[in-house]
């Protein structure tokens, strides 16, 4: 089914200036960028959009590298997307990342890990709503 997915470019990534290349990704995959916009977090948004993780022993962690840099923000479209963007991104910790995917190629370890990718449809939705107006997601 045609689907909306959040993608997040961390502040690794940012800084080793990739963002082309992991849009570049992104459209070889068929995904589209209906939205984007780049943002230095503030502690309460990071806290906030990770709030599911809020009891895990790595919180504070992610949340410090979360707000170490600018990120780059942006909503996929395309069959799928879901699926196709984690596919993209590779597992979780780099270590564990199929060849060729995003966080082989660009991650350094499970924190800074260059990708955020929503992990369903329903916290596409709510991540999605998180960062971007209605009016700024334009279905194309
Ligand atoms: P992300 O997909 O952004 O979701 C939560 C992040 O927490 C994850 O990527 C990792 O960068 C980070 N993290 C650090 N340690 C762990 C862990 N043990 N399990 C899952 N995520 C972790």
């Amino acid at each position: 089914a045609l689907e909306r997915t959040i993608s997040i470019i961390k502040p690794d990534a940012v800084a080793k200036n990739v963002i082309g290349q992991i849009y570049a990704r992104f459209e070889q995959a068929g995904l589209k960028i209906v939205a984007a916009k780049m943002k230095q977090l503030s502690r309460q948004e990071a806290e906030g959009f990770y709030a599911v993780h809020r009891e895990r022993p790595f919180f504070n962690a992610l949340v410090e590298f979360m707000v170490s840099g600018p990120v780059m923000i942006q909503v996929l479209e395309g069959e799928n997307a879901v699926a196709k963007n984690r596919e993209l991104m590779g597992a979780t910790n780099p270590k564990d990342a199929a060849p060729g995917t995003i966080r082989a190629d660009f991650a350094d370890s499970i924190d800074a890990n260059a990708v955020h990718g929503s992990d369903s449809l329903e916290n596409a939705a709510i991540e999605i709503a998180y960062f971007f107006p209605q009016t700024d997601v334009y279905a194309r």
